[in-house]
């Protein structure tokens, strides 16, 4: 693997609501592969953060009475107390209220004017004020009306600043055309492709002062602010050194740049990230185009996860509940990355309960408590030649470990822990087959007993370091009883040859009764 800085950054989040389930997802499959990349020796550079600006944020800030500022600091507030109990490991972030990103983007939006890109004209249509868009006829549905998931749609008329995107489209087209890797996954990237294809206008990138005040001042008409997805899509280079080379606060754009993956769902794709980005970043001159992964969305009993809809799952009360790395575990677990799932709660317990406290959980308790029964806690190597049910075991975790990076490399982290519990389920059945008890009786037996104790070590230790970017905090702690703090390598045969565990105690308390709690 290259030593270059993995840039990796997921969208910014909107201000107009607390955090949920969705969101939670969102930034530890982020975080799970920025320190998955980290513990593989590469710089990573973990970018995220918050929406703040446009109307959806100034619309609930009216509701209950605050400035959108104001509203707009609160939820930030909540968001960023999430990721710091859901242990997210980011290195910038990002808030559209920070002057330097407002300073960057007017300079984007001026060179725009200047180049030409931009004009002001009038238009007249339905526009839907929760997606802040107006609507053409391709937006209507089977019975000729704007559904639901548009909100209210009135009719309006007004003057408004236009982007050229239909001057960059073939462009855009061509440029999908020879990169297939712009968007992971690749059905995606054929959507993608497809929408690029159809007939689409301009984009009007201003909102009139009259009736949004809370946005970015376009530089060149203080008539107006600044259309909310320009002004947010602009994050991932403003926050990361574009056009603030004086700033000494942020990295220095060029060495992060492009950046490897922007980690969005799938709502997101078409148009914003697949269609007004590249061509935002193509039109002010950054050649360099970044990676989308694009993720499914988590539902709930088939419906969407939604504020309005009332079924809002908190995330931070289920990290309480069941602790950060058991929340952690199941949204990697339950998902393929890509793909859609049901949340559901008792799955959650379920797989507690099987994956975490009976297959991992069992397998170090036992391991650690025989050395310290058998052992008093110090395993010597012996000299004795290596056991074939042990070399077996060994080349397993070998293979083990190259299927897990393979799955992470590619984004697939369930299919990285599917490897895992092979490992451990293989280890839990060598305790059964080698009957460490047995051996301990028989003083002939002594150096087999030895070995026996020293692959269940090495071959718990392996799977606590494989699984550490995804339950961080409680493989450390596995890591710790093995005798093992801090290592985190993935290679068999670490123990030194004394070598002496800590003291068992349970990580993964069972929960007694999983379909009830
Ligand atoms: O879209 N399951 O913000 P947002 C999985 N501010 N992911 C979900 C989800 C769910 N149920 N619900 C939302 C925005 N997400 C803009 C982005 S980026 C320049 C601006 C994901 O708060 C969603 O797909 O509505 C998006 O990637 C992220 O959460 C933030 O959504
Ligand atoms: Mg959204």
């Amino acid at each position: 693997m290259s030593d270059k800085i993995f840039f990796i950054t997921t969208a910014i989040d909107y201000t107009n609501a607390p955090p949920h389930i969705g969101h939670a997802y969102e930034k530890v499959l982020a975080d799970v592969l920025a320190r998955w990349h980290r513990e593989r020796g590469r710089s990573v550079f973990f970018l995220t953060g918050v929406d703040q600006h446009g109307q959806k944020v100034q619309q609930s800030a009216e509701k209950v009475g605050l400035t959108p500022a104001k509203f707009a600091e609160e939820v930030t507030k909540s968001f960023k107390a999430l990721w710091a109990k859901l242990g997210i490991s980011y290195d910038g972030w990002a808030e559209t209220t920070d002057p330097r990103h407002i300073r960057a983007v007017q300079d984007v939006l001026q060179q725009l004017h200047d180049q030409g890109d931009l004009y002001r004209a009038k238009h007249s249509g339905y526009y839907s004020i929760r997606q802040e868009q107006f609507l053409t006829d391709k937006e209507r549905n089977e019975e000729g009306e704007f559904g639901p998931e548009w909100g209210e749609v009135v009719l309006l008329e007004e003057e408004n600043w236009y982007f050229r995107l239909t001057k960059y489209r073939g462009w855009l087209a061509e440029y999908l055309a020879d990169h297939p890797d712009f968007v992971t996954p690749a059905f995606r990237g054929a959507e993608l492709a497809n929408a690029v294809a159809k007939e689409a206008g301009d984009l009007c990138i201003s909102r009139p002062k009259s009736r949004l005040g809370w946005g970015i001042e376009l530089p060149f008409d203080r008539d107006y602010v600044t259309y909310v997805w320009f002004d947010a899509l602009m994050n991932y280079a403003t926050f990361a050194g574009y056009r603030a080379e004086a700033d000494a606060a942020l990295p220095a754009f060029d060495t992060l740049w492009p950046c490897d993956a922007h980690v969005i769902g799938k709502d997101i794709l078409v148009p914003a990230h697949g269609i007004y980005w590249p061509i935002m970043l193509k039109a002010s001159g950054v050649k360099a185009m970044p990676k989308l992964l694009v993720h499914g969305w988590w539902n709930l009993g088939g419906a969407k996860v939604s504020k309005s809809s009332g079924n809002v799952v908190d995330p931070a009360v289920l990290a309480e509940r069941y602790g950060t790395d058991a929340l952690r575990y199941y949204l990697m677990r339950d998902i393929a990355t890509g793909q859609d799932a049901d949340f559901n709660e008792e799955r959650l317990r379920v797989r507690y309960n099987a994956d975490l406290a009976n297959n991992l959980g069992n397998l170090v308790n036992r391991t650690v408590s025989m050395a310290r029964r058998y052992r008093e806690g110090i395993l010597i190597s012996s000299a004795a030649e290596k056991s074939s049910d042990i070399a077996t075991l060994e080349a397993l975790g070998a293979e083990v470990a190259r299927r897990f990076d393979d799955a992470m490399r590619t984004y697939q982290v369930h299919t990285a822990l599917e490897a895992v519990w092979d490992l451990t389920v293989a280890a839990n059945a060598f305790v059964e087959s080698s009957a460490p008890w047995k051996l301990a009786k028989d003083t002939a037996q002594s150096a087999r007993l030895d070995e026996v104790l020293r692959a269940l070590v090495e071959a718990s230790r392996l799977a606590a370091a494989l699984l550490h970017p995804i339950i961080p905090e409680a493989a450390d702690r596995l890591l710790a009883q093995l005798g093992f703090s801090g290592n985190l390598s993935i290679a068999w045969g670490v123990a030194g040859a004394e070598h002496r565990v800590g003291e068992p105690v349970p990580v993964f308390p069972r929960l007694e009764n999983p379909t009830s709690v």
